[in-house]
């Protein structure tokens, strides 16, 4: 039986520590968060956000725009906070309305406040090992790792999926740590062959019950990121079939639980560094 990886215990510390820091800054870290539309799991997210904020002591600011809003008015709000110097940090919640052009309005934030590290910019900087953050979802990856104590150095780690936000930059981080990197996507011609490869294996495609025990080599890492919603139960589940995986793997993470919880607090870890960019305390 794994040992199962307790996101939602390690977010909570985590942001305990980041509001112990942020409490001795001469402000408080500000971060503006932008909706765009009704999707109801975009609404959710939105409010745990700003909840989180609060918890952490940090200043937040919503804006709700509608789904026919304009890219124009979203390019005009992005200006204002680009220049607000109470805004650290500034997120475009994810996906947008089909009617907006999505790398234009990621590449209107300003690099130094794109708390998702993003922008084209940032992403160079990451490829370059240079960033000095990560996308969320990958940083809290990379820190249930360190917490576990589960090495990457010279480990084989599979990716599957390849999104701008997850998958690439997960293998990033991966290499970055020295560990040889596979990524896989839907043409991949044997999946199954690739991820019986894995000491640790991230899946992160959206396709529930993807993963299932004979895909998984005895002893691997296993990090579900995805949250797919059964339609019979309307429960959230993972792509890794967890039930069976975790008896063959050494380390699962539960979804929910999981990585979620994790991608919250790197969101908070995040606001707080390029505060502390903004207010000089680090380089
Ligand atoms: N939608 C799903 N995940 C994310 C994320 O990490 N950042 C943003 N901006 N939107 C998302």
């Amino acid at each position: 039986m794994a040992v199962i990886l307790d996101g939602k215990a390690l977010a909570a510390s985590v942001r305990a520590e980041i509001r112990e820091e942020a409490a001795q800054l001469p402000r408080r870290p500000g971060i503006a968060v932008i909706l765009v539309g009704d999707n109801p799991a975009s609404q959710l997210y939105v409010r745990n956000k700003v909840k989180d904020c609060e918890e952490c002591g940090f200043f937040s600011r919503r804006f709700d725009l509608p789904f026919d809003a304009s890219e124009e008015e979203l390019l005009g709000i992005l200006s204002k906070l680009n220049a607000d110097p109470r805004i650290d940090g500034v997120l475009v919640q994810l996906p947008l309305p089909p009617s907006f052009d999505e790398r234009r309005i990621i590449e209107a934030i300003a690099p130094e406040k794109d708390v998702d590290a993003f922008h084209p910019l940032n992403v160079g900087r990451m490829v370059h090992g240079v960033s000095p953050i990560w996308p969320c979802t990958p940083a809290g990856i990379g820190v249930m790792l360190d917490a576990y104590h589960i090495p990457v150095d010279g480990k084989i780690c599979v990716v599957v999926g390849r999104s701008n936000i997850v998958g690439k930059p997960m293998g990033l981080l991966l290499l970055s740590r020295n560990g040889t990197v596979i990524y896989c996507h839907q043409h991949t011609p044997d999946l199954a062959a690739m991820t019986r490869q894995a000491d640790i294996l991230v899946v992160a495609a959206g396709c529930r019950g993807l993963i299932t025990a004979d895909m998984v080599k005895e002893g691997a890492a296993v990090i579900d990121v995805a949250m797919n919603r059964d339609p019979e139960t309307g429960k959230f589940t993972g792509d890794v079939c967890f039930d069976e995986v975790k008896d063959k793997a050494s380390y699962i993470t539960p979804v929910p639980g999981g990585v979620g919880p994790m991608t919250r607090a790197m969101l908070m870890r995040n606001v707080l560094s390029l505060a502390k960019l903004h207010m000089g305390l680090t380089t």
